[in-house]
Parts: C-alpha cells; sequence; structure tokens
C-alpha cells in the first residue's frame, strides 16, 4: 500500500517537481491535493521545460494518472489552457481525473482577491493574484460552488444565485470594482462543464481502489510548509495545507494509509511574497544566488526573496510532516562562494532561541545566529554520489542532515533528472504498469 507525500519543507519553490520527476518511474498515480494555480512546476524532461500551475507534473508520463483531488481549487480556465497547452505538444492528457468535489475559482474569486491586496497596500500578502484566498474562504463559508455543480446548468444557476448577489455587493461598495452578471457565469461554468464531464469524478474513490489494488501514489504538495495556513507565519501564507496532513484531507487517505514522506529542501532559502525572512540576504550574494539559481516566481514572474539555508523552520516542518528523509535541491547553485552559512538559532530580544518560533511577531524581531563553513569553488553538476562532492560542500549536505535529524537521500545537483546524487531510495514495488 505504498503512498508517498512529497512536500515542501520551506517557502515554497523546493524543487518538488523534480522530486516527483525523479519518482515517476515507480509511480502509478500522482494526486494534487492543495493550492491552485498559484503553484508552479518546472519538469526538465529532455530538452523540454514544462511549467504546469495546476495539472499534477504525473501527466507528463504516459503510465501515470495525474489526479486532482477534492482539496485543491480548480480554475477551470487554467485546466483548460494547461491542458490544450500540452496537447498542442504531443502529450497524452487523457488520463487526468479532476475531484467532483474539489471548489471552483471563479472570477469574482480572483476579483475580490485583487481588490483585497490593493486595500491592504503595504500590509498585503503578495498573493499571487489568482482568487485562492476567496475561494477557500467560499468554501469554508459554504457558499462555494463545486466542480460537479459545473455538470448542471440548473444546479449552478441556482447557486450562483445564492452567492453572487453578496460578492457583488462587497466588490462595488467596498472596493469600487467591477462587478459580475449572473448569466454570463452561468454559461461560463456551464461550459467548462461540458469540456471537463468526462474528467469530473469521485477521486477519493478513485484514490482508494488504486491503494486498495497495490499501485503506487505520489501526492503531491503545492507551496511549502512555512505557507501552511495553520503552521506558517499567519497572515503571510496560502490559504490551503501544503503539509502532510493535508494529503489526508485534500486526497481522500487516513493518516495511516501515508507510509512515507519525502521532504523537499533547497540548499539555501527563497521566499516570494511578503512575510518574515530571518535569513534574507540582501546584498551582491543573494543576487548571485537569485541569479545563478534563477529565483523568479514560476507563476508570477516576481524575483524571489533569497536568503541562508535556514536549520530552525526547516527543522520544525521535518516534524510537523514526519518526513522520513529529505531530498537537497540546488546544491550546485552554492559552488563559487567563499563561504556558506546556515542559519541554527536566533536572538529575540537578547534571547538565544533554538526552536521556530508559532509567534509572527517574534519572528519579526528575530536576528540569525549563524554558523559559517568553508565553501567550495567547484562545479559539482558531475558528482553522483556524496564522495564525488568537494569536501567542503558533502560538509555542509553532512552538517544540513545533522540539524535537521532526518536522512537526506537525495542530493540534486543540476536540473536534469540523472544530475542527481541518489544515497538511498526506499524499494518501491514496479509500478503496475510493469508489472
Ligand atoms: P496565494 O496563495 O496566491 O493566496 O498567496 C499567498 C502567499 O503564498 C503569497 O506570499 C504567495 O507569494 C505565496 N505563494 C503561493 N503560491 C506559491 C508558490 O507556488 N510558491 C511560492 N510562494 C507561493
Amino acid at each position: 500500500m505504498p503512498a508517498t507525500v512529497i512536500v515542501g519543507l520551506q517557502w515554497g519553490d523546493e524543487g518538488k517537481g523534480k522530486t516527483t520527476d525523479f519518482l515517476a518511474e515507480q509511480v502509478d498515480c500522482v494526486v494534487r491535493y492543495q493550492g491552485g494555480d498559484n503553484a508552479g512546476h518546472t519538469v526538465v524532461l529532455g530538452d523540454e521545460v514544462f511549467k504546469l500551475h495546476l495539472v499534477p507534473s504525473g501527466i507528463l508520463y504516459p503510465h501515470i494518472v495525474p489526479v486532482i483531488a477534492n482539496g485543491v481549487v480548480v480554475n477551470p480556465a487554467t485546466l483548460l489552457r494547461e491542458l490544450d497547452g500540452l496537447a498542442e505538444r504531443g502529450i497524452d492528457v487523457s488520463r487526468l481525473r479532476v475531484s467532483r468535489n474539489a471548489h471552483v475559482i471563479l472570477p469574482y474569486h480572483i476579483a475580490l482577491d485583487s481588490a483585497m491586496e490593493a486595500r491592504l497596500a503595504s500590509a498585503a500578502v503578495g498573493t499571487t493574484h489568482r482568487g485562492i484566498g476567496p475561494a477557500y474562504a467560499d468554501r469554508a463559508w459554504r457558499t462555494g460552488i463545486r466542480m460537479e455543480d459545473l455538470l448542471d446548468t440548473n444546479v449552478l444557476r441556482a447557486k450562483l444565485q445564492r452567492v453572487l448577489p453578496d460578492r457583488n455587493v462587497i466588490l462595488s461598495a467596498a472596493y469600487g470594482a467591477e462587478t459580475f452578471e449572473l448569466e454570463a457565469l452561468v454559461e461560463l461554468g456551464a461550459g467548462w462543464g461540458d469540456r471537463l464531464r468526462e474528467r469530473i469524478v469521485d477521486t477519493t474513490d478513485l484514490v482508494q481502489q488504486a491503494l486498495a489494488r497495490g499501485d503506487s501514489l505520489l501526492f503531491e504538495g503545492a507551496q511549502g510548509t512555512l505557507l501552511d495556513l495553520d503552521h506558517g507565519s499567519y497572515p503571510y501564507v496560502t490559504s490551503s495545507n501544503p503539509i502532510a496532513g493535508g494529503a489526508c484531507t485534500g486526497g481522500g487517505i487516513g493518516p495511516l494509509q501515508v507510509d512515507e514522506v519525502i521532504g523537499v529542501a533547497k540548499a539555501y532559502a527563497t521566499r516570494v511574497g511578503a512575510g518574515p525572512f530571518p535569513t534574507e540576504l540582501e546584498d551582491a550574494i543573494g543576487e548571485g544566488i537569485a541569479t545563478r539559481g534563477r529565483e523568479v516566481g514560476t507563476t508570477t514572474g516576481r524575483p524571489r526573496r533569497v536568503g541562508w539555508f535556514d536549520a530552525l523552520p526547516t527543522r520544525f516542518a521535518v516534524e510537523i510532516n514526519s518526513a522520513s528523509s529529505i531530498m537537497l535541491n540546488k546544491l550546485d547553485i552554492l559552488s563559487g562562494l567563499d563561504e556558506v552559512r546556515v542559519c541554527v538559532g536566533y536572538d529575540i530580544d537578547g534571547e538565544r532561541v533554538e526552536r521556530w518560533p508559532a509567534s509572527a511577531d517574534a519572528l519579526a524581531r528575530a536576528i540569525p545566529v549563524y554558523e559559517t563553513h568553508p565553501g567550495w569553488r567547484e562545479s559539482v553538476h558531475d558528482a553522483r554520489s556524496l564522495g564525488d562532492l568537494p569536501e567542503e560542500a558533502r560538509r555542509y549536505v553532512t552538517r544540513l542532515e545533522e540539524l535537521l535529524g532526518v536522512p537526506i537521500h537525495l542530493v540534486s545537483v543540476g536540473p536534469e533528472r540523472s544530475q542527481t546524487i541518489v544515497r538511498s531510495v526506499r524499494p518501491y514495488p514496479a509500478a503496475r504498469h510493469r508489472r
């Protein structure tokens, strides 16, 4: 019953796409369990680069069933655009399935997201303006539209009739923003339903049946632990639960059905959007890392903030995800630095703190306490075992492992699948398609 969760241990953009790509051969089904088209997965396959926002990266492999599960908020316009784009590039998209229960992002969610961010001005979260927060808010408010509602025009019209007047009042009276016409939205939603009808299914049942058959399933988290609605630095978070527990609520499995959690971290840290980031580098070193690491948001094109690896939040992330192993990405980007630093504690109001503080206030006052390690000049692109790395890089990896308390099984030293140091991979049963 192998169900593996892949989860980001930092603020997203840890390179989870590469982890999925690396394991794809052994997997029958890739399930996305939260977030929406705010995410960005970049997968390099041979000479081709694929940038996906909503469709699970499993779509790129003909043997994998990609699933958008109930915990995802779906903008059907993005979904259809991505499917069309992939089909044009010769990818078979027929296997993709979407949960009946997944909530739909409608144009008024996007308008509300932008209007609220504009109103917050300097206190803005720095969202991706994809309507994620308002769509999840409607879900919690029990006024959301679900994918299954798109399949019946009368149901869709009745549900929109209940919610739209309220949303229009808020948009026009509170924000002076554009409002939306009921019939235009019904037509839009019904059109999406028509095109997606065959794919809209009970994905919980699909997942449970696959597990019962003994298939290998990968639950792919979007964003990262430190953007988690409950465990991140609220309010500078996303509106879902990227943590491994989110795979249960959003993916349709029970906690005891998860048998491995792979935490993914970069060898340094990045963050997009506002919020505390104690190890942020606002100097030439940060700029160098950002340039070499191409640290630009996949979804928004915004430059990512860059900082040293921070062991406190990453260790916290290992704990709350019960990560069983780690994939460390982008080690190659640190090549060429005189020294590399790792944050091992904070000074908060004169006190040494060694655990990630739950309070965003305390975090905003945290001064990082660093360990400084010698850097390495050599390229690490060709390393295929830890022994191939320059000694300084090897020491850096083993020090991170010590600080995080779980084994780093995979180390990425370049964008290609082959540019990976494999220290240990769990022996998966051969994927069903290969038996
Ligand atoms: P939202 O998810 O669009 O509501 O944005 C909330 C916060 O999460 C903002 O700081 C975004 O920059 C951040 N965020 C959302 N999706 C991603 C992602 O895929 N990678 C990194 N940051 C993200």
